[in-house]
């Protein structure tokens, strides 16, 4: 028995598993992709919103299709959110069409059944099969339904449909014509909401993608040195997202180091790595269509300068602040007021603000706001102002603290709608000699954060963000 437990322990110290503090790396996540199966039972989920829609439909019909940027050869195929979030089938080339006709409230299309697509694409769905598993209340072939949307473009009511597929609204005027009176409105207005608060089903598939991505982020920790390419951490990062089951990213991986560590949405991906350098990955699974969005910045030889950990610890204090302000009644913007509060605080320490009541020396530093809803889209749905957190929310908390190579050259351009020239340039000569010590380090953490009914839960807590924790696993 004794002899089974050492060998335990050792087997964990091998694998990375434990660290000497006691804490372990064990990311709950396995290659269960089982659970994206077909479920009757999920299907109640599916039925409950198109309910909700269409109690509020009133004359109007909704028109949708599964999806339509499918470029070949390009890109996996995957349905547009707003069909999939309504029908939760995701075949390609369909179409939902639903009203409150009594005999027509939900008709969904069949996709073509010819063999030619079957021998390239494989078998789909037919008639019988949608019936059954996707319950509307008839079906229509591919050839009928072009037909149908036809009809019901021409009898000039309105029409609910997705803005976001932009083809598809040419070709719904297309088919109104030029006398239609048709109004296209975008199904947003009546769906939007709907999907800010999440159900467990969702929550579960958020969870598992985060979990995944904790997964990719740690393995980059374990294999990340100087003299590597940033697309190799990709390779490593993307090679993880598939390796558990998630068939894409919800975004494009951002994984900048050195100087791209201060581009927000930096992609190219392609930069040889330095000794002396923070990595930022910014990067998401995918999984049941519910993307992940979390942020970790490492140093690329394992260990923190004391530079590079001053800022960090900063960012992380005016994250860990943020995120317990993300509960019932408060406030979304509360993120973002607690941030900026704390981040002022801080940089006036190092000399960096010279003026703690001026808005714009802050921004100059933090570049971008604080949370977004997340969910199937990584900027998801829903109305953000002037809002209160309610349970079932899914926030992203990102701070994040840039020095960038340009900034002091740039700052009259930004800030000249905030402070007058003179302003500026005291400020620039002033803070200039602090500033270059810190040029090139950008650092952002993410997380992810489920409002609860009693606070919140943080989903990508399995992330490692302490900097011992980094440290740690990195060396
Ligand atoms: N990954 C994009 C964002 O964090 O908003
Ligand atoms: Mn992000
Ligand atoms: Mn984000």
């Amino acid at each position: 028995m004794k002899n089974y437990f050492s060998l335990f322990i050792f087997l964990l110290i091998l694998s990375g598993c434990t660290n000497p503090a006691g804490r372990t790396w064990m990311i709950p996540v396995t290659i269960d992709p089982a659970d994206l199966d077909y479920s009757p039972s999920s299907m109640e989920s599916f039925e409950e919103r198109r309910s909700q829609l269409i109690d509020s439909l009133g004359n109007s019909f909704v028109i949708l299709r599964s999806a339509s940027q499918c470029s070949a050869n390009r890109h996996e195929f995957r349905p547009n959110n707003y069909f999939y979030y309504l029908t939760g089938y995701a075949d390609r080339g369909s179409y939902a069409i639903l009203s409150q006709d009594p005999n027509q409230s939900y008709c969904l299309s069949a996709p073509p059944q010819n063999m030619r697509m079957q021998i390239y694409d494989g078998k789909v769905l037919d008639v019988q099969e949608i019936m059954e598993k996707y319950r509307p209340d008839r079906t229509v072939s591919y050839r009928e339904v072009r037909a149908l949307i036809d009809s019901i473009v021409k009898t000039g009511a309105n029409i609910y449909m997705d803005r976001s597929d932009r083809t598809f609204l040419r070709d719904l005027q297309e088919m109104a014509g030029e006398e239609g009176s048709t109004q296209f409105k975008h199904i947003g207005k009546l769906v939007d909401e709907l999907r800010v608060i999440k159900e467990p089903m969702e929550v579960e598939y958020m969870q598992k993608a985060c979990n995944i991505t904790a997964m990719a982020l740690t393995n980059v920790m374990k294999e990340c040195k100087a003299a590597m390419y940033e697309f190799e951490m990709e390779a490593v990062i993307e090679g993880t997202f598939l390796e558990y089951g998630s068939a894409m990213p919800g975004f494009n991986s951002i994984v900048g180091s050195g100087p791209n560590s201060t581009t927000l949405h930096y992609e190219p991906n392609k930069r040889l790595m330095e000794d002396g350098d923070l990595l930022l990955m910014d990067v998401g699974a995918e999984y049941g269509y519910y993307t992940a969005d979390i942020t970790r910045t490492i140093p690329v030889n394992g260990k923190f300068s004391s530079e590079q950990r001053s800022i960090y610890q900063l960012v992380l204090e005016a994250q860990k602040a943020a995120i317990e302000q993300m509960i019932p009644d408060h406030m979304f913007t509360d993120a973002n007021d607690t941030v900026t509060a704390v981040i002022n605080r801080g940089l006036t320490e190092l000399g960096l603000i010279t003026d703690p009541e001026s808005d714009w020396q802050v921004s100059f530093y933090t570049l971008h706001g604080t949370s977004h809803f997340l969910g199937m889209d990584v900027h998801d749905v829903g109305r953000y102002h002037e809002r209160e957190l309610e349970p079932g929310m899914v926030i992203t908390i990102e701070p994040g603290i840039y020095f960038r190579e340009k900034a002091l050259e740039q700052a009259q351009e930004m800030f000249k709608k905030d402070a007058d020239s003179t302003e500026i340039a005291e400020f620039v000569e002033q803070i200039r000699p602090v500033y270059e010590q810190y040029i090139n380090i950008g650092v952002r953490i993410e997380d992810d954060i489920l409002v609860t009914t009693g606070g919140n839960i943080n989903l990508s807590r399995y992330a490692p963000k302490e900097i011992e924790d980094i440290e740690q696993i990195m060396r």
